[in-house]
């Protein structure tokens, strides 16, 4: 979510201002500040035949790339309320927030912008994450509807924000997720209406609680005293698909929609640690329903902050809360397989100071065989990252935790992290593994926390590793190797394949990698998916001020990285204010389907111009001559 608006706040600066963590010592912070710059120089080795980053910003930088693999010609920044892409390529709208599913749903209403029963019937707000499925023919997307910005919902309201219990009912019924049949018409996918396949799941589905934390004390509410079931998913982010056709939905920021009535309510650690607190982010969800009344229903929250698995092909399935994969701010869930088959599933927590995890199957995957449950038990892995580039994954068990039981680490994961001496990340977004290599890549995306203070648990942030520069405000993308390229191996090398800044502005580490130049520089990658070729989709949900620290950077981007060059080029930038988010292409790899989030601020009409409602909305991206993107 965004990273500079104006009306509403990002969700880490909410949690910044509601549930601060502590502060540290000045003496700690000249301490970091060193360890910073020589953890920053010492990252200037990059291992393998990659050595792309520059300590110095006068060598080696801009027009000295050879032309790699990339096919396209680079767009130049800008600032426009549009979609560019290259000579060659077009693009147009499969859905919009709004738009009917179902024949008996309305359309969307630009005065009203919809009441809940048409939200019901409709596409969710903000889409994040989205796999694309095939079933006997049909095509099949499953997008995330991650939250909804309330001045644009509720923008017929004088409060800008749910006044009326159909309001609260309509923002709740626009968070979760849309599985939708689409089609293509004359080039153009649309969505199927009526389809069977159609479904939305919002934040009153029903749901199982499964793995090693069900049915556990701390699991058990009002609702539910078994601990195994939970109602509903909001703050749905990034995705991810198992190889026997299942999608993961990740549950983010959950924390911002919890508040509590009682005046001397105080939070206990473990709500901090989670930033639950006394006040919601403005969602107001607890005035219509007090499962979100922390005073009330304490345990309620616990029942929130895991990966879902849904069959995107049967409409009547319930989702599955996965407890054995952990209890964060999940971005996405990147499933691979280990050389013995076991499932691999790497996710990072995206928290200014949190962790990046691995979880690996007991069972391990067969081809047709009964994967069903093949989530639910395993063990689960914290990364430490080493100066020297190398690394290692640190079990989370009840003897190297100090904690009771695996299924309480399950639902207190990150205390279990903090435990171990887990790494302090710059905000772990989405991970993708490379097509063609074992390797992996995940997103940091900023920090300006780094070095300055410590995560919500205490653990100490200082510049160095993967995570270089204090007061992190334009990212980097960290890439490591497992060992004998086994994903099941507990230790791996890394390296930084890129770290974002602007050349034009700063000449020092500010300014950012060697393969970084006034033509391709972007801030805040986020969103991260390889096509079938080894190349590296990369989109950022940065600040777009295209002023001071950001000028000549425009709107949020997507760029294509050439993993064996480290070639960087922009593809894609996207409307005012938006973020660009999550890829998935169709079978045929002809349409690549691109997420538009959060177009706001009352300067986006996205997409329908003239004085529109601004609507996040998915885009099918397709070239001129029909061929395969990517
Ligand atoms: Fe929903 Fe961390 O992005
Ligand atoms: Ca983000
Ligand atoms: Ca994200």
């Amino acid at each position: 979510m965004s990273e500079n608006r104006e009306k509403e706040l990002s969700f880490d600066e909410f949690d910044e201002i509601l549930n601060p963590g502590p502060d540290v010592t000045e003496f700690e912070k000249v301490v970091n500040r060193v360890i910073g710059r020589r953890g920053f120089l010492k990252g200037t080795i990059a291992f393998g035949t990659a050595a792309f980053i520059s300590g110095s910003a006068a060598s080696g930088r801009a027009g000295n790339i050879a032309r790699g693999r990339l096919g396209f010609e680079a767009v130049a920044s800008n600032t426009l309320d549009t979609v560019t892409l290259p000579e060659g390529y077009k693009w147009h709208v499969v859905i919009r927030w709004g738009d009917p599913l179902w024949s008996n749903g309305a359309s969307f209403d630009q005065v009203t912008r919809g009441t809940g029963a048409s939200q019901e019937l409709a596409s969710g707000d903000n889409n994040d994450g989205m796999v694309f499925f095939q079933d006997s023919g049909k095509n099949i997307l499953a997008i995330n509807n991650e939250y909804t910005n309330r001045s644009i919902a509720y923008g017929n309201r004088e409060s800008k924000s749910p006044e009326t219990d159909d309001d609260f009912r309509k923002g709740k019924a626009a968070h979760g997720i849309t599985v939708m049949e689409i089609q293509q018409r004359e080039g153009q996918w649309i969505v199927v209406k009526d389809s069977p396949f159609n479904r939305r799941i919002t934040s009153d589905t029903p749901m199982e609680l499964t793995g090693p934390a069900r049915g556990h004390d701390l699991l058990t509410t009002a609702g539910d005293p078994t601990g195994a079931k939970s109602l509903g998913t909001w703050n749905n982010c990034g995705s991810g698909r198992t190889p026997w056709g299942t999608c993961l939905s990740c549950e983010e920021n959950f924390n911002g929609y919890f508040s509590a009535s009682a005046e001397d309510f105080e939070p206990t650690d473990d709500m901090k640690r989670y930033g639950l607190g006394k006040k919601d982010w403005g969602y107001g969800w607890a005035k219509s329903d007090e499962r979100f009344d922390l005073s009330k229903h304490p345990n309620e929250p616990n029942r929130a902050g895991y990966v879902i698995e849904i069959d995107p092909v049967d409409p009547g399935s319930k989702p599955k809360k996965r407890t054995a994969l952990g209890r964060f701010k999940h971005e996405n869930a990147e499933l691979v397989i280990a050389k013995d088959g076991r499932v691999v599933v790497y996710q990072g927590d995206d928290e200014r100071g949190e962790f990046l995890y691995r979880f690996v199957s007991d069972g391990k995957y067969t081809l047709g065989g009964n994967n069903g449950d093949l989530l639910d038990s395993g063990k689960l892995y914290v990364a430490k990252f080493s100066d020297d580039m190398s690394g290692e994954w640190l079990e989370l068990s009840p003897e190297t935790t100090n904690m009771g039981s695996f299924s309480e680490i399950c639902i207190h994961t990150r205390q279990a992290a903090s435990n171990v001496g887990a790494t302090t990340m710059d905000r772990p977004e989405w991970v993708a593994s490379n097509s063609q290599k074992n390797e992996v890549y995940c997103c940091l995306t900023n920090n300006i926390n780094r070095g300055k203070k410590p995560n919500k648990g205490g653990d100490k942030t200082p510049a160095g590793g993967p995570n270089p520069r204090v007061a992190n405000k334009y990212g980097q993308i960290v890439r490591w190797v497992p060992e004998n390229g086994n994903h099941g191996a507990d230790k791996f090398t890394w390296d930084l394949f890129v770290i974002a800044g602007n050349p034009l502005v700063h000449k020092d580490e500010y300014a950012g990698s060697k393969n970084i130049t006034a033509d391709n520089m972007f801030n805040s990658p986020d969103g991260i998916g390889f096509d079938e070729n080894g190349l590296l989709y990369i989109q950022t949900d940065g600040n777009y001020s295209n002023t001071k620290d950001f000028a000549g950077i425009g709107n949020n981007q997507m760029l294509v990285g050439d993993p064996n060059t480290g070639e960087i080029r922009r593809f894609m930038v996207g409307p005012r204010q938006a973020e660009i988010t999550s890829i998935t292409w169709s079978a045929d790899g002809k349409t690549l389907f691109v997420g538009i989030q959060h177009p706001e601020n009352g300067d986006s009409h996205f997409p329908d111009g003239g004085n529109s409602v601004p609507r996040s909305a998915v885009i099918g991206i397709t070239r001129d001559d029909g061929s395969k993107i990517g």
